[in-house]
């Protein structure tokens, strides 16, 4: 375990060639900002940006965290889609607050969004579902996320005969599936820097408009 921990410590962070974060300047709405790093973050060739842990609260008041991908950012907010089902769209349900967390290692950024969270109406959510990929719809219409699963055998065999459903009926949606909104009320946006001077800079929805600050590293 000592070599582990010598291991991890000797792992380098915040290295390269990062990014400047000027904080004067900024666009009064945190969605620009973010839009625009994201973009930045596609075009400095990160993997999969639009990945994004989505923490949510559970019955006992505890937190679980888990990886979505964000499918847009609207004027209404930052937009996922899951089960209703699953346990987060059942935590969504009983409690519809969540934060999400966004980190660019390759640029040393992370964002964090906190919010309220809305299902959309279901034509929205079934034309998320339909401009899905066949394997990804026939993994979703399983409709059994989350819940025990007795082999792996089981599993293949169900999503065979979930692809061969869709094949026959291409118009299928899985009735749990859900886009869901995250509307902001605050956006944390975070600069790392090799010499530890991180920038923070948090919006806060002042429910007409957006405050801005900085805050210590
Ligand atoms: C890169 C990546 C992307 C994922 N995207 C989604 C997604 O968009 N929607 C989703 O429901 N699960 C997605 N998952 C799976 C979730 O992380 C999670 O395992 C699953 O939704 C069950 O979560 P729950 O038990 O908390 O409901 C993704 C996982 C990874 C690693």
């Amino acid at each position: 375990m000592s070599d582990l921990r010598e291991l991890l410590r000797g792992i380098d962070v915040f290295f390269g060639d990062l990014p400047d974060f000027d904080p004067a300047g900024l666009p009064v709405d945190p969605q620009e900002l973010f839009v625009e790093w994201l973009l930045a973050a596609h075009r400095g060739g990160v993997r999969e940006p639009h990945a994004m842990t989505l923490s949510t609260i559970g019955s006992d008041g505890a937190p679980t965290a888990r990886v979505l991908i964000l499918k847009n950012v609207s004027a209404q907010g930052w937009q996922f889609a899951a089960d209703a089902d699953s346990r987060k769209g059942r935590e969504l349900a009983a409690h519809p607050v969540a934060s999400l967390t966004f980190y660019w290692s390759e640029l040393a950024r992370q964002v964090r969004v906190r919010g309220r969270v809305e299902a959309a109406e279901p034509g929205s959510s079934a034309a998320d579902f339909l401009a899905r990929s066949p394997g990804a719809r026939a993994e979703a219409l399983l409709g059994l996320q989350s819940t025990p699963l007795s082999d792996l055998a089981a599993r293949d065999e169900a999503v065979r005969a979930a692809a061969r459903r869709i094949e026959e009926d291409p118009g299928l949606v899985a009735p749990g599936w859900t886009l869901y909104t995250l509307r902001a009320d605050s956006v944390e946006f975070w600069q790392g820097d090799r010499d530890r001077r991180h920038t923070r800079v948090n919006y806060v929805c002042t429910g007409t408009g957006w405050e801005r600050g900085l805050l210590w590293p």
